[in-house]
């Protein structure tokens, strides 16, 4: 009888932490998303009772403490996990190598508002709304959804330039979440940064520009996984995060892990 919530639960694999969560029935499982009425959501709540759909926005302080506080109603005012899922990026300008990035005051705080608004301010504000039902539960778990490409070692051994808004803003998260960590250790409370592999989130026909930046990201992918032969399906990204989540405990509290609950196989 565990109780989870899930910023960013209305696609790819904030959704598919839903789904499988859901199937156990013992399960209590939070669904925070933008726009409740959204269908795939609004779907796996009708079929499963222990789905709850909640409305929260990550990016706006009241909407995520509203969110806590509908949370609280439903679960007693306790929760075992709390999962900061939601990302946004300005993908128009993700090419980009740091060098190209404009000397344009406005137009460098557009492309990095999203990641920030969503990684950074969001993750501060979304745990900060949980905290006080994570302290109640019985797991005390925070986790963050972020990536390999925040990670230095990473970045040195793929060469991968672009995506600097994004990456930077994850680093970033990666720093927030052992903050937290050496914070919330006295209380018990456990937090990581979970990396959940290359994965397939894309919904429907992927333009060729996607196609072909994808092939361009597997070859320098392949230069630490030379046996990766493309992305994964969100199934296998979330039942791995799954394990890694179960895994977690005061030793790991802190760091940023893979899907593979290690900091070697990041694909
Ligand atoms: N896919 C990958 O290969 C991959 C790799 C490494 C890391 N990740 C990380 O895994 C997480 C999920 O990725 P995904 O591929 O499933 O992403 P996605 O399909 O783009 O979904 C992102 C979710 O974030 C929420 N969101 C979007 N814009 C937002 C905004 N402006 N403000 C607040 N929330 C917003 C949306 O939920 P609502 O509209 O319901 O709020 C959406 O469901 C992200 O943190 C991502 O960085 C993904």
């Amino acid at each position: 009888m565990s109780s989870y919530a899930i910023t960013g639960a209305s696609k790819g694999i904030g959704l598919e932490f839903v789904r499988q969560l859901a199937v156990d029935t013992s399960n209590t499982v939070l669904a925070i998303v933008r726009n409740p009425k959204a269908a795939e959501i609004s779907q796996l709540a009708s079929k499963y009772p222990n789905v709850h759909v909640v409305k929260g926005d990550v990016t706006d302080p009241k909407s995520i403490l509203e969110a806590a506080s509908t949370a609280a109603t439903i679960t007693g005012g306790k929760l075992d996990v709390f999962i900061h899922n939601s990302n946004a990026s300005d993908s128009t300008t993700a090419a980009l190598n740091p060098s190209q990035i404009p000397f344009d005051s406005e137009a460098v705080r557009a492309i990095f508002e999203p990641s920030f608004s969503t990684a950074i301010y969001g993750g501060l504000w979304a745990t900060n709304a949980f905290i006080p039902l994570i302290e109640k539960g019985s797991q005390k778990k925070i986790v963050h959804i972020s990536t390999a490409m925040g990670d230095t070692d990473f970045i040195n051994k793929t060469g991968v330039s672009y995506a600097v808004a994004y990456s930077v803003a994850k680093a970033g998260m990666n720093i927030q979440v052992a903050k937290y960590a050496a914070e919330l250790a006295p209380k018990g409370i456990k937090v990581l940064a979970l990396s959940p592999g290359w994965v397939n989130t894309w919904e429907g026909e992927k333009p060729a520009e996607v196609v072909q930046g994808e092939e361009y990201m597997l070859k320098q992918f392949q230069v630490v996984d030379p046996e990766l032969k493309g992305q994964i399906l969100p199934e296998e990204s979330v039942r791995k995060c799954l394990e890694v989540i179960g895994r977690l405990d005061e030793k790991r509290s802190g760091l940023l892990l893979s899907h593979h609950g290690d900091r070697e196989r990041w694909t």
